[in-house]
């Protein structure tokens, strides 16, 4: 195995006691109420996440695995031959494997993940499957600047891989940014290869955010848990529900954790007070049409070169230039 432990840093998005206090209290005193969804993702958040990427009513995953399956060779067809493939959020790495098979002299494969247990596991994983593919994990936040661990040789192109629909958890002008930070880091020569959810009829969507075995309500409300656990809070899990609807206007699900009554909560020294059915807003996962996405990447300099998509048009995978690299 040739792994290169990069970066093994402190995980920056779980940050001290004092800073997370601070993160929910500021949140909280926010009108209306808010919340990061980076939240979500403690251990159990993660664990839970992983169960709904099973549920039948949350076709993303399923979707994603199976146009990767189908088209893994042509997506590595027009990525090119000795590309350094690196991963944002790779967390399990379990599409990537799919491509990583049909990749040509693939330069090196840099997963860059938050939690470092996942880091580790998939990185064990992935050098038992590619003994001779260099390995380079970097445990680091991917929305903040990235040192990318210097290549073994020179790659003809770095592709940035963001798969998951991951982009759909930022509101537009976030996703912008984060889009072209990316453009930054691939350079002139490369590309993005990005998981992206398209709008669809708002029962499907819907259906996906509200799962019946009731995964995702779990999966909302552990936030709670972790918060009490955490900064030392007193949220009463059974005083709050799950709430995940489509905003068609905006194109996304909003979800929110919804107060079943008039309630104090202690958050640090203080008390925040609930009113009945007053909302934290937890999270956006934003939909779109491919029209809607070009236009999105062309705001960050970028353009469409190409795009996946099964005959239901439910999801897609789309791979990005720089607009200057298309036009020349
Ligand atoms: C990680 N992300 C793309 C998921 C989504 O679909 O927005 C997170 C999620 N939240 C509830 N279910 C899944």
């Amino acid at each position: 195995m040739s792994v290169q432990a990069f970066g093994l840093s402190d995980d920056d998005r779980r940050p001290p006691l004092n800073d997370l206090l601070e993160v929910v209290q500021h949140g909280l005193a926010h009108k209306p109420k808010r919340l990061p969804s980076w939240l979500f993702y403690d251990e159990r958040g993660s664990q839970l996440f992983e169960q709904i990427c099973e549920q039948p009513e949350y076709y993303l995953t399923r979707c994603e695995i199976a146009l990767m399956a189908e088209h893994a060779g042509s997506i590595a067809d027009s990525l090119g031959a000795d590309v350094r493939l690196v991963e944002y959020g790779s967390g399990n790495a379990q599409k990537t494997h799919l491509l990583l098979q049909y990749l040509h002299e693939p330069v090196t494969y840099v997963p860059v993940e938050i939690s470092a247990e996942p880091l580790r596991q998939s990185i064990e994983r992935l050098s038992d499957e590619f003994p001779l593919l260099p390995l380079q994990p970097l445990c680091a936040d991917f929305t903040k600047p990235l040192r990318l661990p210097i290549p073994p040789r020179a790659p003809r192109r770095t592709v940035l891989y963001f798969p998951g629909s991951t982009i759909g958890n930022f509101d537009s002008h976030e996703a912008v940014s984060l889009l072209r930070k990316m453009r930054n880091e691939m350079g002139d020569a490369g590309g993005i290869l990005v998981g992206v959810d398209l709008k669809k009829d708002t029962a499907s969507i819907e259906a996906a955010y509200n799962d019946r075995a009731g995964v995702t309500e779990a999966f909302t409300l552990n936030m709670l848990v972790r918060l009490n656990r955490e900064i030392g809070s007193d949220f009463e899990l059974a005083k709050f529900t799950h709430r995940a609807h489509y905003n068609p206007m905006a194109g996304r699900i909003e979800t929110h954790i919804v107060s079943q009554c008039d309630q104090q909560v202690k958050v640090g020294r203080s008390k925040v007070v609930f009113r009945t059915d007053e909302a934290i807003q937890v999270e956006y996962s934003c939909k779109y049409s491919l029209a809607d996405f070009a236009t999105l990447a062309a705001r960050a300099g970028l353009a469409v070169k190409k795009v996946w998509s099964d005959p239901q048009q439910m999801f897609s995978v789309q791979y990005l230039v720089r607009t200057s690299a298309l036009a020349g």
